[in-house]
């Protein structure tokens, strides 16, 4: 198995897949400045810029750019490690059941890109993570595991984004490990 990782942010989550020694062969930021690019070059992997911006408004361009580069380094599973940028149907059709992503809350409920904040506006108690096959439906597809985190009283977005993403850390990559395992 070969992975590729998509990611947009401090590149955390794929700073815990490289950890747990998943065979990634590259990994793909949609915008500079991540620290996704800055670890994945310090862990030896090889890196593709990809920026969205320069394809605005055309996501089936950039999609295409994406599985491009995907295909290039012959890779057959992907791992989106808060990827920011929503893709097209290519993606999906070149990679059936094998586009795997994070999302920062128990699906289904809280969907979109701030599941954090609702979870505290909605005042729920726990929240957590969920780790599923990505599909076309955004934050939807076959749940693979979730992990429940508490939502305590004086938390703010940071101090629950900490919380939550030490879940994904600790369950994203053994996941993707037993997807790796089942496949060989
Ligand atoms: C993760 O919490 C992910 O669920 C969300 O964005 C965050 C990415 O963090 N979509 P990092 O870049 O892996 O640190």
């Amino acid at each position: 198995m070969r992975i590729g990782v998509l990611a947009s942010g401090s590149g955390t989550n794929l700073q815990a897949i490289l950890d747990a020694g998943l065979p990634v062969v590259v990994v793909i930021a949609d915008r500079a400045a991540t620290g996704a690019l800055d670890r994945a070059s310090a862990a030896g992997i090889s890196t593709e810029l990809i920026e969205r911006e320069a394809f605005l408004p055309d996501r089936a361009a950039f999609t295409d750019a994406i599985v491009g580069a995907l295909k290039n380094h012959e890779v057959d599973l992907v791992a989106m490690a808060g990827f920011m940028t929503i893709l097209s149907g290519e993606i999906f059709d070149e990679y059936p059941g094998h586009v795997i992503n994070t999302h920062p809350s128990l699906l289904p409920v809280f969907r979109g890109a701030h599941a954090i904040a609702d979870a505290l506006a909605a005042g729920v108690k726990v929240t957590g993570c969920t780790i599923h096959v990505a599909t076309a439906n955004v934050d939807e597809g076959p749940i693979l595991a979730q992990e429940v985190v508490p939502v305590f009283g004086g938390d703010t977005v940071e101090s629950l984004t900490e919380r939550i993403k030490a879940a994904e850390h600790d369950i994203y990559p053994k996941i993707l490990w037993q997807l790796v395992d089942n496949a060989s």
